[in-house]
């Protein structure tokens, strides 16, 4: 075990690269979870995590709308650029948004480029399977490391009919393989059952990063308003490592009980 791999939660540790991501999958964990501004990338980065994900959950968890479809390349560039501010140590992955790569590999470069100049990140994610996985072969060709999304594609959500488990065995192994062959450097693997997880984790050279797939992934992400309470409601493969929604409330409502019963500002928060 090296001494990185020794290192625990809160141990500042070397910068995260697309090498030593790699090379992780067989010395421990990946812990990525999702970041969209420079306040909450910082603390998220100081807590030791190896990726921050400028997810397109963005249009959903901050922007309040009911699917990611909406989110454009100018508001991920925009997040994406706060998150890199913020961070000293963990891989920034910034997500290529809905219709950002699906017309043509041209496409999928040209805003791959846009998003690793404008905002810093080191790294894009695609939501991509089988068909469409020349999009990442672009970007990895021009030197752009690119993380594929297979399984649950939220994407994809009016295909799907809904954000429901993926199934199909063999399709959820083609699309890891397809990936991979293609030059992705890891693969996010949503709402897959643990057992097909595992056998795609062992079959990959590239390290699995699963939510909602089981432990058997190489790592893990969570949508970091789900992980720590602070959306009203989170999919039943989260665990709520805090409430600070509820914390929030308390909080808040405390200040306005003090000032409006006037103890807040007392003395020690005045100035003669
Ligand atoms: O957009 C996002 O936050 C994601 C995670 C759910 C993996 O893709």
């Amino acid at each position: 075990m090296t001494s990185q791999a020794a290192s625990g939660a809160g141990t500042p540790s070397p910068r995260m690269t697309v090498p030593r991501f790699l090379e992780a999958k067989h010395q421990r964990k990946l812990c990525m979870v999702t970041a969209y501004d420079y306040l909450w990338a910082s603390i998220l980065d100081a807590a030791g995590v190896d990726a921050l994900l400028v997810g397109d959950t963005v249009g959903m968890v901050v922007q309040g709308k009911s699917t990611t479809l909406p989110v454009t390349m100018d508001e991920i560039i925009y997040h994406a650029e706060m998150v890199v501010r913020a961070t000293r140590q963990a891989l920034v992955i910034a997500d290529l948004p809905f219709m950002s790569f699906h017309i043509s590999p041209q496409q999928a470069l040209e805003n791959a480029g846009r998003i690793v100049k404008e905002s810093g990140a080191t790294a894009v994610k695609l939501e991509v399977g089988l068909i469409q996985a020349e999009p990442i072969r672009t970007s990895t060709q021009a030197d752009m490391p690119g993380m594929a999304h297979v399984g649950l594609k939220p994407q994809s959500v009016l295909k799907l009919g809904g954000y429901k488990i993926q199934r199909d065995q063999q399709q959820l192994i083609d699309d890891s393989l397809a990936a991979e062959e293609a030059g992705a450097f890891g693969i996010v693997l949503e709402c897959v059952p643990r057992g097909i997880a595992e056998e795609i984790t062992g079959r990959l050279k590239i390290p699995t990063i699963g939510i909602g797939a089981g432990a058997g992934c190489d790592g893990q992400v969570l949508v970091t308003p789900d992980m720590l309470g602070l959306t009203e409601t989170q999919p039943r493969f989260v665990k709520v490592f805090a409430d600070l929604r509820a914390a929030t409330t308390t909080a808040v409502r405390q200040y306005i009980d003090e000032v409006r019963a006037g103890t807040y500002p007392g003395e020690a928060h005045s100035r003669n």
